[in-house]
């Protein structure tokens, strides 16, 4: 594929696996990540990053010392007590987990709210984690109510974050409605709430806004990876079924090291 000259693709693309709830046993799990971690050590243009099921992480990244980082999907703003179904982001740091996914759509859906990963970035950032907080409207029309849906989430969940912490955390677009949908947002759309994004956390922490980091999630794969990475303004991708498949995440990290 050639560039157009104005486009380069990010230094290295963050391609963050999110395997959900995904795959049903340990041993598929097991499978999924040698295959990952195959196509991760030849693909050239990106840092690869899985979440797997909470329970499978630990047995995972047991003994692991190859290129990929472990990521929790969700964890408790709570450091330890009578949580009970809950697991904190101390105990994935204990498990060589280096980034936690905060507010998913899937989880805020479940009930999160924006004050919930507020608290969750300050302790994911206490613990020495990197957050990835997901934020993202469920639908447009044509009078721009998702850029104050959106300035929402972002100026409730970096509301504690301090200014010199912004280069550890990561924003996630993720637009509901690309969520597990047959095609993913175009990259010119991407672009435009790049800058929308980068402009409120602006607004909420000055210069520093510049170091934070965003990536796009919601419909991802080897087709339309290279144009989101090279047109679409953000770093890296947020990438749900691709990734749990042996066959699409390895074609998905072929075509990034292609572009
Ligand atoms: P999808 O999921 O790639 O299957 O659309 C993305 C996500 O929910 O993070």
């Amino acid at each position: 594929m050639t560039l157009p000259s104005c486009y380069t693709l990010p230094m290295k693309a963050l391609i963050v696996g999110n395997w959900k709830m995904n795959p049903a046993t340990y041993k598929d799990a097991k499978l999924l990540f040698d295959a990952t971690k195959k196509a991760a050590e030849s693909a050239k243009g990106a840092t690869v990053v899985v979440a797997p099921p909470s329970l499978y992480l630990r047995e995972l990244s047991k003994g692991y010392r190859g290129k990929i980082a472990f990521a929790v999907q969700n964890a408790s703003a709570e450091t330890t007590g009578a949580h009970t179904g809950e697991i904190s982001f101390a105990m994935a740091k204990d498990a060589r987990v280096e980034f936690g996914i905060i507010g998913h759509a899937e989880r805020r859906a479940a009930g999160e709210t924006n004050e919930d990963t507020k608290l969750k970035v300050k302790m994911a950032l206490s613990e020495g984690l990197t957050p990835i907080l997901c934020v993202g409207e469920h639908s447009r029309g044509t009078s721009g109510t998702h850029f104050a849906f959106v300035r929402d989430q972002l100026r409730t969940g970096l509301m504690d974050v301090e200014p010199a912490n912004l280069k550890k955390v990561i924003i996630a677009y993720e637009p509901v409605w690309a969520i597990g949908a047959a095609s993913a947002m175009s990259p010119r759309d991407m672009h435009e709430m790049s800058i929308f994004i980068r402009k409120c956390i602006f607004e909420l922490h000055g210069e520093a806004a510049h170091a934070v980091r965003i990536l796009y999630g919601g419909s991802i794969d080897a087709t339309n990876a290279p144009a989101m990475l090279t047109e679409g303004d953000v770093s890296g991708l947020l990438v749900g079924r691709a990734s749990t498949d042996t066959t699409h995440i390895k074609e998905l990290l072929q075509a990034i090291g292609n572009a």
